[in-house]
C-alpha cells in the first residue's frame, strides 16, 4: 500500500513522445477510458491509422467524433471496428479482418477489460476471466503472425501491450491448488468471486511469464508486455478499487 500511494501522489508517468508516422496502431476497448486516451495520444504522435475496436460501434463512432474534434485529425485515420471479447468467434473474426485489411500492425493495444461483482460467465468461464485473460490471449495468438510480418517486412520492433493491473497482488490466487488441468474449472467456482478481477490480472501475468521463458525477447522479433496505469478515473476503476478495498481491509484484519 505505501508503494501504492507513493506512486499515485507523487509520480507523474512522462507525457508521451515520440513519432508514430507511418505506424498502424489497434487498441481495443477504446471507446472510453484509457483506451481513448491512448488513442488520443497515438494521434497526436502522428499514427498513420488507428483502428478502435470495440463491442458497441454506436460508442465507438462517438469516441471517433470526439477525438477527430479535439486532435483535428484526418477522418481517414480512425477506424471503429467491431470486438466483443466476450465471444471467441467476434475475437477470431476480428483477427481475421486484421490479417486481412491491415498492411502492417505496430502497436497492438489489448486493453478491453472488465471488472464486475456479479457472477456471470461467458464461453463457458466466469466473464472476467474470458474477457480479461482467455481472450486477450486467444487475440494475442490470432494476430501475432502479423505483428512478425510487420517486424520482417518493414524491419521494426512491434509490440503487443495488454493493459494490466496492480490488482494482481490483491489475491492470495486460492486456486492455485487447483488439480492439474483443472485451473480454469476451479476458477470459475463462485466462491471466491471477490477475488476474480485480480486472479483474472494475475493469470495474464503468469501466461506472459511463461510466454517470455518460450520466447525470450531477444530471440523474438516482436515485444509483449503487460503494462499497469496505476489508478485512473473511470468506470471500472470505481468497480476494482472499491473491490481492492474490501480485500485490503480483508488481508489486514487476517494479517492481525
Ligand atoms: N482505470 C484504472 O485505474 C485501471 C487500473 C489498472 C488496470 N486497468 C485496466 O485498464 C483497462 C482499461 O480500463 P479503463 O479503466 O479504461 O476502464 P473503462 O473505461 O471501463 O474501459 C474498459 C473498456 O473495455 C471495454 N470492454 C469491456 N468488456 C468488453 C468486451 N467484452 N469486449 C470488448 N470490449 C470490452 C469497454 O467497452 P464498453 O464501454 O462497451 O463497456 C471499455 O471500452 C482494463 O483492462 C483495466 O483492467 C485500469
Amino acid at each position: 500500500m505505501p508503494n501504492f500511494f507513493w506512486s499515485q501522489l507523487f509520480i507523474t508517468p512522462p507525457y508521451p513522445k515520440g513519432s508514430y508516422e507511418g505506424k498502424t496502431i489497434v487498441v481495443t476497448g477504446s471507446n472510453t477510458g484509457l483506451g481513448k486516451e491512448a488513442v488520443r495520444h497515438y494521434i497526436r504522435m502522428g499514427a498513420d491509422r488507428v483502428i478502435i475496436a470495440v463491442r458497441s460501434l454506436e460508442k465507438g463512432y462517438a469516441a471517433k467524433a470526439d477525438i477527430e474534434e479535439t486532435t483535428h485529425c484526418s477522418p481517414s485515420i480512425i477506424q471503429v471496428w467491431q470486438l466483443d471479447m466476450a465471444s471467441y468467434a467476434s475475437v477470431q473474426s476480428f483477427a481475421e479482418r486484421a490479417n486481412k485489411e491491415l498492411k502492417r500492425i505496430d502497436v497492438f493495444n489489448a486493453n478491453a477489460g472488465l471488472a464486475r461483482r456479479y457472477y456471470s460467465t461467458a464461453e463457458d468461464n466466469e466473464t472476467m476471466v474470458t474477457v480479461n485473460f482467455i481472450s486477450t490471449f486467444l487475440l494475442a495468438a490470432l494476430v501475432m503472425p502479423k505483428l512478425k510480418e510487420t517486424a520482417a517486412r518493414y524491419n521494426t520492433r512491434p509490440t503487443f501491450c495488454m493493459t494490466g493491473s496492480s490488482a494482481h497482488r490483491h489475491t492470495s490466487f486460492p486456486q492455485k491448488t487447483a488439480p492439474e488441468g483443472k485451473l480454469l474449472e476451479t476458477i470459475n467456482d463462485q466462491t471466491h468471486m471477490n477475488e476474480q478481477y485480480p486472479v483474472s490480472k494475475l493469470l495474464e501475468i503468469l501466461a506472459l511469464r511463461r510466454f517470455a521463458e518460450l520466447h525470450p525477447g531477444n530471440q523474438y522479433p516482436v515485444t509483449v508486455n503487460i503494462a499497469d496505469p496505476g489508478l485512473c478515473h473511470s468506470e471500472l476503476a470505481r468497480e476494482a478499487s472499491s473491490w481492492s478495498f474490501w480485500l485490503f481491509q480483508k488481508s489486514s484484519r487476517s494479517n492481525d
